[in-house]
């Protein structure tokens, strides 16, 4: 009884650790910090806010385990140095940010469960370049442990289309593991942007070829490719859509190819894992689609031709889905 109540307390002031933690980005604090050890007014005439409010987050950040304090300095931390200071390369402020977003969707949540209208998603240059960004933040680690998952399936691929590329990330990883591929990565002209300097920077602008199109519009995404990825692609969509892009996706690929489509797979009643029942109502505020049930992308893949072969997992929350065209 005891440990029910407080299980119930502590997911209900889960908002409090969070809070702290996203106001801390929003400052950029922990990289005016750096590697320094500062006092309190210090650190508020750097982030320009008032002393004494910072001192207090200070000391919470500090009780969460995100900074130290030695006397009246603080100092980051091996981890915050490590993933929350700006320019360094684990740096995963930029995701932090796009969560300050999800934060004010999120917090319409009762409204749209009351009236199932989701306000529309407030688009402004800023919030993509985090949502850009905070992919990018994301993907590197992501991508390394995809490209050892789909090992047997990318040795010997020659053209690979990565439908919803966005930053590039998975394909200079995958060029690099599996020198035979070119990839094509497809995504809309935003994205592209930013993709084109990662590619650039890799120095893979021969083996990476950057295609902007609208997949929902297109009528085709491409043609005779051997490997079409998609990862975190078709959760953007409603069904009827989705469905619709698993259908392409089959369309562009050979007999024998092979279809990756890596996503937060949900159980058919909805309900487990737990990442993706959360990140299901996180689709739910961002009007945008869902989690689907390896069982129902299953469906859509036979209907698109392209016969379920594999599935693997990949990381704590995702997993692959893996066909080939009959
Ligand atoms: C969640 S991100 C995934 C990015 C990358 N695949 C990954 O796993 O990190 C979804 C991507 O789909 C792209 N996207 C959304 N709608 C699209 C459309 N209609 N046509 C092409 N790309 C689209 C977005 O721009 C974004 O880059």
């Amino acid at each position: 009884m005891d440990k029910d109540r407080k299980r119930i307390e502590k997911m209900a002031s889960g908002f409090m650790p969070a809070r702290i933690l996203l106001t801390a980005c929003e400052l950029d604090l922990f990289t005016c910090l750096g590697s320094e050890s500062l006092s309190a007014g210090q650190i508020a005439e750097r982030c320009s806010c008032s002393p004494e409010p910072m001192r207090r987050l200070l000391n919470a950040l500090t009780a969460l385990g995100l900074l130290s304090k030695q006397g009246e300095k603080y100092s980051n931390t091996r981890a915050t140095k490590r993933m929350l200071v700006r320019g360094r390369p684990g740096y995963l402020g930029d995701i932090m940010l796009h969560r300050q977003n999800l934060w004010e969707r999120w917090s319409k949540l009762t409204r749209i469960v009351k009236t199932g209208e989701v306000p529309p998603k407030k688009r402004t240059a800023g919030r993509e370049r985090r949502f850009i960004q905070g992919m990018a933040n994301l993907g590197y680690y992501s991508a390394l442990q995809t490209a050892r998952a789909l090992s047997s399936e990318l040795r010997g691929a020659e053209r690979l289309l990565d439908v919803g590329g966005g930053p590039a990330v998975y394909a200079c990883v995958f060029a690099r593991k599996y020198p035979e591929l070119r990839i094509t990565v497809l995504d809309l002209p935003g994205p592209l942007r930013y993709a084109r300097r990662t590619v650039r920077a890799e120095g893979l602008t021969g083996r990476v070829r950057l295609k902007s199109c609208d997949a929902v519009k297109a009528r085709t995404l491409g043609r005779n490719y051997d490997f079409v990825f998609m990862s975190n692609f078709i959760h953007s969509f409603k069904a009827p859509v989705a469905s619709m892009l698993v259908r392409k996706a089959g369309e562009a690929l050979k007999p024998g190819g092979i279809l990756a489509i890596k996503d937060f797979y949900i159980n058919p009643a909805g309900t487990r894992p737990v990442f993706a029942a959360l990140f299901s109502v996180n689709m739910l505020v961002a009007n945008a689609g869902d989690c689907y049930s390896r069982s129902r992308v299953s469906e859509w893949m036979r209907q698109a031709g392209v016969r379920p072969v594999r599935y693997t997992t990949v990381g704590e929350h995702s997993g692959i889905l893996i066909g080939r065209k009959t």
